[in-house]
């Protein structure tokens, strides 16, 4: 895998536009599976996940052209419904075929999902959700094989905890099951919307996604569709953030301001000056930032895929920041290696909340990334300070941002794939 080596201490500003989300385009790509005929879906991030997700429907029989930020995907009637292990264990999403093909196909087999790792990050409300619908799944070794027969049925299914994947999910076998399904105490992302809005293009009848209860009537038939995947927030953060680190003024074109906000609040207040139009942010950054104390929660609290990165920022900032990880088990990898790079930061011995002492004087070192966001708050860490910072293991990184040493060297980072 390359690494990124990083000359720190350049102001980022200028103007970037923001591509579209992976969150988003994952569960979509997996939606197609539901549906017959030809879908072109604009905004697809030219990311490794886009396209290992590409690969699955390929073997699947999908017939599918990625063109920049296109994809075009003629979905036949399918098949074949084992899903290629090399594949799967290489992405977390891959859990969304489950549901999908369930109620595409009324089966499938598969591997269990690799992913990030970020602490243990069980599957048991995907499992419960689907059995609840009518799915029969045996799991024996390593393969997981899910079956529906005597067909999906409509029910109500409370969530015990609040899981994106999980009501993903749910809603991608329900869509095709019969009657109607009721997700209760289901996630509220944004990306849950935008899959809504998708399978709702194609014909499916799912109301209520982005409150907590979401009300699908299952449907015949899905078609394919023409689509626009939404922007991604979590890009849109790191960038508003590294220019926020850097002292930089950053304008970001193709935001979605509404889904931006649990991110540009805190922004605001670290000091930073923000200007919004539709679809666009600019965010100038203070002389000093002020710390503060953070929380994650599901959306529309502040996200817990930012959490790494505001740790990565607060350490410049002015006193002491708390940062309190509430989603994730075990997401600190980050804080041993910005330890490295002069960073006064204490975890308490449930390694949940981090204690930033700021005003630290940041200065390259060598470090590794062990996750997307841990790995891009090294990056962000490594633009702030001064000499070379090298984050080994770019491969991380790539998964979640499109181009990113074109975007950052663009507006004044310097920044290189070696
Ligand atoms: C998704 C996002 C990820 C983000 C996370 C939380 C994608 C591809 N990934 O991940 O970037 O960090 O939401 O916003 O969209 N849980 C269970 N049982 C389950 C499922 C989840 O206990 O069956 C727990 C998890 O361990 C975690 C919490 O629920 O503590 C939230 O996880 P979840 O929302 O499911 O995260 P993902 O969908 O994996």
């Amino acid at each position: 895998m390359p690494d990124y080596r990083i000359r720190g201490g350049n102001r980022l500003c200028g103007l970037l536009d923001v591509g579209g989300a992976k969150n988003a385009a994952l569960p979509i790509l997996a939606a197609l599976v539901l549906s017959e005929g030809e879908s072109v879906i604009h905004n697809c991030p030219q990311i490794a996940d886009i396209e290992l997700s590409v690969e699955i429907l390929r073997h699947l029989g999908c017939r599918a052209e990625l063109k920049g930020n296109t994809l075009t995907v003629h979905v036949p009637a399918i098949t074949n419904t084992t899903l290629p292990t090399e594949l799967v264990a290489r992405m977390r999403s891959s859990i969304l075929f489950m549901g999908a093909m369930l109620g595409g196909c009324g089966e499938v087999t598969m591997a269990g999902p690799g992913g990030c790792q970020i602490g243990p990050r069980p599957i048991d409300l995907h499992m419960k959700g689907l059995r609840k619908l009518g799915a029969v799944i045996n799991e024996d070794e390593d393969m997981m094989h899910a079956r529906a027969p005597e067909g999906l049925h409509g029910t109500r299914i409370y969530l015990r905890e609040i899981s994106v994947g999980a009501t993903e999910n749910i809603m991608l076998a329900a869509v095709k099951a019969t009657g109607e399904t009721t997700i209760v105490n289901a996630a509220r992302e944004p990306e849950i919307v935008d899959l809504a809005r998708f399978l709702n293009a194609m014909g499916a009848a799912v109301q209520g996604a982005g409150t907590s209860t979401i009300r699908i009537v299952g449907v015949k038939k899905l078609r394919g569709t023409t689509y626009r995947i939404m922007p991604d927030r979590i890009v849109a953060g790191t960038y508003l953030l590294a220019a926020a680190a850097t002292g930089g003024d950053l304008t970001l074109q193709q935001v979605n301001n509404a889904d931006i906000k649990p991110i540009v609040a805190p922004l605001l207040a670290m000091g930073c000056s923000i200007k919004e139009r539709p679809a666009v942010i600019r965010l100038r950054a203070p002389r000093v930032l002020k710390g503060l104390h953070l929380t994650t929660e599901a959306h529309p609290g502040f996200p817990t895929d930012m959490q790494a990165l505001f740790v990565a920022a607060l350490c410049l900032a002015k006193g002491t920041s708390i940062v309190e990880e509430r989603i994730f088990e075990s997401r600190s990898a980050h804080v041993a290696e910005l330890i490295r790079m002069g960073a006064h930061i204490t975890l308490t011995t449930d390694e949940r909340t981090f204690i930033i002492k700021g005003r630290a004087h940041l200065h390259g070192a060598q470090t590794t990334s062990r996750d997307l966001r841990g790995g891009a708050a090294l990056v962000l860490a490594g633009l702030a300070a001064e000499g070379v910072t090298t984050v080994t293991d770019a491969g991380y990184i790539q998964r979640g941002y499109e181009k990113l040493t074109e975007a950052l060297n663009s507006v004044g980072a310097d920044i290189v794939l070696a």
